[in-house]
C-alpha cells in the first residue's frame, strides 16, 4: 500500500472517504521521523501514521462538531481506560457545552493484538446513567468487540442517548456492524501505538500515532 494511503480523517457529517487530511509515513512533528520520540533507540516503532499536529486539528473539529450536535443538552463523556485517556484529554478542551467525564475500564481477554469480545469490566462508572446524553469515548474500533459490548451493558442501563466517539478505527477488521457516530481517522490493518494506545503498557505517551513494527 502506497505510504500516502496510510490513514484517512474520517469526516463523520459528510462522506467518510472524501474528507482530506490523510496522514501519510512521516515525521510527527516536522523533522526527521522519531526526533523526539521518548523512545527513540528500541527500533520497535515504524511509520508515523497521524502526527501530532493532525491530530489536535482532527480532535479540534471533533470537539467542535460534538458541540454543535449537542447544543442545549448535558453531556455526559464516558472515557473508556486507559486508550482514551490522551485523546478524552484533548477532546474535552475543544468542547465548549457543559459536559461532565466519567470513566469505565474493561478488559477484553484475548492475546495481546487481538480481543476476543468476552469482556471483564475492572472498573464500572461512578454514576448511573438513566436519562443521561451519554458519549462512550474510545481510542481505537478494531474489532468493534468491545464497543458492542459496551454498548450492550450502557444501552440496558437506559440513558437518554449513547453514542460512541472513536479516535481510530480499523474498518477491514471490522466484525460486528457497529455505529460510530464520530469517528477520527481510519487506519489500514495495521497495530498502531502511542496517543494513549500502547503495546505491553508501552508507547502510551507518543504524541503521535506510529505502527509497530515486529
Ligand atoms: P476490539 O474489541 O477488537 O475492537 O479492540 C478494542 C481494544 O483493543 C481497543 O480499545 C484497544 O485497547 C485494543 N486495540 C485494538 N487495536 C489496537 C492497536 O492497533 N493498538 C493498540 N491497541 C489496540
Ligand atoms: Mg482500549
Amino acid at each position: 500500500m502506497p505510504e500516502h494511503v496510510l490513514c484517512t480523517a474520517r469526516d463523520s457529517a459528510r462522506d467518510p472517504a472524501a474528507a482530506g487530511g490523510g496522514a501519510g509515513a512521516r515525521s510527527p512533528h516536522g523533522g526527521s521521523p522519531h526526533a523526539h520520540s521518548p523512545h527513540p533507540e528500541d527500533g520497535e516503532l515504524g511509520a508515523v501514521l497521524v502526527g501530532a499536529e493532525e491530530l489536535q486539528r482532527r480532535v479540534r473539529e471533533l470537539g467542535e462538531e460534538i458541540s454543535r450536535d449537542y447544543a442545549g443538552r448535558r453531556l455526559l463523556c464516558v472515557g473508556v481506560l486507559k486508550g482514551a485517556v490522551l485523546f478524552l484529554s484533548d477532546l474535552m478542551r475543544f468542547i465548549d457545552i457543559p459536559v461532565e467525564v466519567d470513566f469505565m475500564a474493561v478488559a477484553s481477554y484475548g492475546s495481546a493484538t487481538d480481543s476476543s469480545g468476552v469482556v471483564r469490566i475492572l472498573k464500572d462508572l461512578d454514576t448511573a446513567i438513566e436519562g443521561r446524553e451519554v458519549l462512550i469515548v474510545e481510542d481505537i474500533v478494531d474489532s468493534g468487540l468491545t464497543l458492542q459490548y459496551l454498548l450492550r451493558n450502557l444501552g440496558s442501563r437506559d440513558p437518554e442517548s449513547l453514542e460512541v466517539c472513536a479516535l481510530l478505527r480499523k474498518p477491514s477488521r471490522s466484525k460486528v456492524d457497529l455505529r460510530a457516530r464520530y469517528v477520527g481517522f481510519e487506519i489500514p490493518d495495521t497495530f498502531v501505538v502511542g496517543y494513549g494506545l500502547d503495546y505491553a503498557e508501552r508507547y502510551r505517551n507518543l504524541p503521535y500515532v506510529a505502527a509497530l513494527a515486529r
